[in-house]
């Protein structure tokens, strides 16, 4: 019952009704974008021999690229190979306009650059797509099913599901490789923002009676250097002693078991929460198809969700895990790092654990 509610809840999202008309017109502008870097990506790979974004591709996007900046149409001159004489090259302008002029189409949504990025990392998707399909030899009914599989997923709203799940946790790695301080991970499909604001010491909202192991977690926030970090604030959240998330769950108040704490000028926090439960991602949808056809399990170890933001510094985005979990080793989300694992201690009241952040100052 409760995950098809939460099913439910991520097919038909209505937190921020407001938002709706915006979100729609990014969602066309994303469609015209990926319509447009698709067939860029084609025509891509089409003049790459099928071998994708090779050195000939690349001097190709410098040749259109100088034909856009005005070099005219019948100087087939490479100046910048061999300066300043150049070099004559011997490729038609003829492959040259179309891709000019869909770098020029994509400009009107997304500047030159990032109109290139866009063809380019297509490019590479759709090459290990096509690597895939020739390595295992799919059949004309295995991409079928699959279409048919990736219309469902849209009709069905999963594709945040799908992409936090089996995806998000590459492009986290990606964006954070060049941090000194805390480790972070995935922020997952079940992040609102606004939750209530707390103290730096106090408790996350909770039912009378919450259901759960009590946990007190103290900790500091602080910068590289170690300098405590006055004006910090962490927003956390997770699922209860059943595995199910407030406003994603029904039954369960708004805020319950998500809050925002604000951090004073010692960088010091206790936060007053209860250990939250494993929990299958929903299996009644596409996603769900997916994982029973792989033969794969549901399961996300348990986990406290945060965000730390300070001044001056890059938002640490994590999950907390506990030791012994038996998803850990196998996380669906394939979200946990040894650094992430907590070592709470037995108290006369629940558990207590010590965890500090370190958040790295922004790049310059
Ligand atoms: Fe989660």
């Amino acid at each position: 019952m409760a995950l098809t509610a939460i099913h439910t809840d991520l097919a038909s999202p209505k937190k921020c009704p407001d938002k709706g008309n915006a979100r729609g017109m990014e969602t066309a502008a994303l469609l015209v974008v990926v319509w447009l870097a698709t067939i860029a990506a084609h025509l891509f790979t089409a003049f790459g021999a099928g071998s994708g974004f090779s050195t000939d591709d690349a001097m190709r996007l410098v040749e259109v690229r100088d034909l856009l900046a005005g070099q005219s149409w019948f100087d087939l001159t490479q100046y910048r190979l061999d300066p300043p004489v150049g070099v004559v090259m011997h490729w038609s302008r003829l492959i040259d306009l179309p891709l000019a002029l869909l770098i020029r189409a994509g400009e009107v949504v997304l500047p030159t650059a990032m109109a290139e990025r866009v063809a380019t990392v297509v490019t590479a998707v759709l090459r290990g797509i096509h690597e895939a399909i020739s390595e295992y030899q799919v059949t004309y009914p295995e991409y079928q099913a699959a279409k048919a599989w990736m219309i469902e997923v849209g009709e069905t709203g999963e594709w945040p599901l799908f992409l936090d799940v089996w995806v998000e946790h590459v492009v986290e790695e990606v964006a954070t490789e060049h941090r000194h301080g805390s480790k972070g991970t995935i922020e997952g499909p079940y992040y609102v923002p606004g939750s209530p604001t707390i103290g730096s010491a106090g408790s996350v909202p909770m039912r009378p009676n919450e259901s759960g192991t009590p946990l007190v977690w103290t900790g500091r926030v602080t910068s590289t250097d170690g300098t405590a970090l006055d004006g910090a604030t962490i927003e956390l959240w997770h699922a209860d002693n059943d595995g199910l998330y407030s406003q994603f769950a029904p039954g369960i108040p708004e805020w319950n078991l998500r809050g925002t704490f604000a951090i004073g000028a010692d960088g010091r926090f206790e936060i007053h929460t209860v250990r939250p439960a494993p929990y299958q991602i929903p299996t009644d949808g596409a996603c769900g198809q997916l994982i029973a056809a792989a033969g794969w399990h549901a399961w996300r170890p348990a986990h406290i969700h945060v965000k730390v933001s300070a001044p001056g510094h890059e938002l640490l985005t994590a999950q907390l895990y506990f030791p012994g979990d038996e998803h850990n080793d196998d996380d669906i989300a394939s979200a946990v790092k040894p650094e992430l694992v907590l070592d709470p201690k037995a108290a006369a009241d629940g558990q207590t654990v010590a965890y500090d952040f370190v958040l790295d100052p922004v790049r310059s």
